[in-house]
């Protein structure tokens, strides 16, 4: 499909892809009111995938054919943004859909998402919670609804879907048997478990959840999924299957597995100022050095950026544009808590947000962004992701310029409930009786996903 068939909403992306208007955003990365200026472009951008005040449709949703994890995703996008741009306009907007989507046990599994849900949809959107608690976002009316106490939630429900019948732990990509990719395991999935524990950890105080991060540090480098393939430098790949007892590693590497298993190391190490986590920090982020263009430090989604297919976005699908949004997030969180990694990490986003803010010259608008940060320009490929990425990317370059992520020590005023999140529902894999097309309708859909992660054919060589 050459143009996104969202409908009249975003006929007039279909326009703007035909007109070139070429007037990038100069961004000044020293000066506060040039990246204010950026990012609110940008963000003002992203909006328009927003769905939820348009009629029919669905508060904190986006536009089709963007899933809702991704949604999750978009949320914490926006978060930071306006925590790091010390702007307020949008919190109410966020706020509004965070309460929205928490489902029916307070724990992001709401039942109509919950055909095809994965653990790692449902682990976005407790990262979108933990940081609204560690950026002391205010608390809204209803308790049900603190920050903490759904990530929490998230945490609780997660852990409790650890498999030890299969590969010794490890949490399935899906939480449904019915879906496709119930058989695997896969790095995201965990990955979102072990960044919530160590956000976790260090926000309450409580080292249960540090222990937990640490289980699945075990399981994951038992694994081989993550793996220190070359010395001192450690990769994290996508997954392995329970079909041959974990022995074969699918060898895929997303940025935002190496941003979630680096962040949470560094908070780690942090909270409990062990050379373990210190070493492994260190190694994560030299590891990381494979999603940056060797010849500028420009940021790339190395797996899929350059492949053959799409359009223009290489073989990279709609969740895998979205990567390196969540991927600078990670960076800047990594950098506020192990501050010796900080020159690294700003020169590689300093890099990064310059390019992106050039290749966000396309659209009627003329600052919409497109994936290829390499040109210069923009290359004609536009949606939520190359928004998010952009957006993310530039906002990162302010980590250093607003208090680090509080706890409930220092400021944080979220309310927790540590015993969150089991309702009658969603622990296990068997709550619902679907009908069969229900039934055939989610396991295509992940079908679909599913092929194109573990078929892609671009496979990163080292
Ligand atoms: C604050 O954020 C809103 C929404 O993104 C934006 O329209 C506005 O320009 C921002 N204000 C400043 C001063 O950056
Ligand atoms: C999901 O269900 C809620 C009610 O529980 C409803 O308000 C919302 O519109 C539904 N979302 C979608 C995408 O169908
Ligand atoms: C610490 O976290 C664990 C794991 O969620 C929980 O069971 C326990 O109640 C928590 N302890 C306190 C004091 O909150
Ligand atoms: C893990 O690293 C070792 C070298 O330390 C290497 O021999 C092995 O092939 C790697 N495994 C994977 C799955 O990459
Ligand atoms: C997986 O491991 C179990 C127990 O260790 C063993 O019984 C089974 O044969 C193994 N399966 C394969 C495919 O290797
Ligand atoms: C690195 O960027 C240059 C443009 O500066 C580009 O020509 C080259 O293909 C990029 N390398 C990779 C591996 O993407
Ligand atoms: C922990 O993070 C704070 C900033 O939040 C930083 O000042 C401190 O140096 C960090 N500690 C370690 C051991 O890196
Ligand atoms: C956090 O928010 C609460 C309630 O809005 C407020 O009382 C407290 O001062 C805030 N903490 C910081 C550090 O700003």
């Amino acid at each position: 499909m050459k143009f996104l068939s969202c409908g009249s909403s975003c006929g007039f992306l279909v326009v703007s892809a035909l007109i070139w208007v070429v007037s990038a955003l100069d961004l000044q990365t020293d000066d506060f009111d040039s990246i204010k200026q950026d990012t609110a472009l940008i963000a003002k951008g992203l909006l328009d995938y927003y769905d939820g005040y348009k009629k029919g449709g669905v508060i904190g949703m986006f536009t089709w054919p963007y899933y809702w994890w991704e949604a999750g995703g978009a949320w914490g996008s926006l978060i930071e943004y306006s925590y790091y741009m010390d702007n307020d306009t949008l919190v109410p907007l966020i706020k509004e859909a965070l309460g929205y989507q928490v489902g029916e046990n307070y724990n992001y599994v709401p039942l109509n998402q919950s055909t095809t849900e994965g653990n790692d949809d449902q682990g976005f959107w407790g990262i979108a919670v933990m940081a609204a608690a560690e950026k002391n976002m205010s608390n809204p009316k209803d308790e049900r609804k603190a920050y903490l106490a759904l990530a929490q939630a998230v945490f609780n429900t997660m852990q409790a879907r650890w498999d030890h019948n299969d590969c010794h732990g490890g949490l399935r990509w899906q939480i449904f048997q019915w879906n496709s990719g119930y058989d695997y395991k896969n790095s995201v999935s965990n990955g979102c478990l072990f960044n919530i524990a160590a956000r976790l950890a260090r926000y309450t105080g409580n080292d249960s959840y540090a222990d937990w991060a640490e289980k699945v540090w075990e399981w994951m480098v038992g694994t081989h999924l993550i793996n220190e393939t070359q010395p001192g430098y450690y990769f994290v790949y996508d997954g392995v299957t329970v079909n041959d007892n974990c022995s074969e590693v699918v060898k895929l590497q997303w940025s935002y597995n190496q941003g979630l298993f680096l962040s949470g190391a560094a908070v780690l190490y942090n909270y409990t100022q062990d050379e373990v986590w210190h070493e492994r920090t260190k190694k994560l982020l030299a590891g990381s050095v494979v999603f940056f263009n060797s010849t500028n430090d420009i940021m790339y989604e190395a797996a899929c950026q350059n492949g053959k297919g799409g359009q223009g976005a290489g073989s990279c699908n709609q969740d895998q544009r979205s990567f390196k949004a969540y991927f600078s997030r990670f960076l800047g969180l990594t950098a506020i808590m192990a501050p010796e990694t900080s020159d690294t990490i700003m020169n590689w986003l300093e890099k990064s947000a310059i390019a992106a803010a050039q290749s966000c010259s396309g659209g009627t608008d003329g600052h919409t962004c497109g994936i290829n940060w390499f040109l210069g320009h923009w290359d004609g490929v536009y949606g939520l992701g190359e928004q998010m990425c952009a957006l993310e990317v530039i906002t990162a370059l302010r980590v250093h310029d607003r208090p680090p992520p509080y706890t409930a020590n220092n400021g944080g005023s979220s309310k927790g409930n540590p015993g969150g999140g089991y309702g009658a529902t969603n622990i296990n894999a068997t709550p619902l009786n679907l009908g069969s097309g229900d039934k055939a309708g989610a396991g295509i859909i992940t079908a679909i996903i599913g092929m194109s992660i573990v078929g892609a054919t671009v496979w990163l060589l080292l």
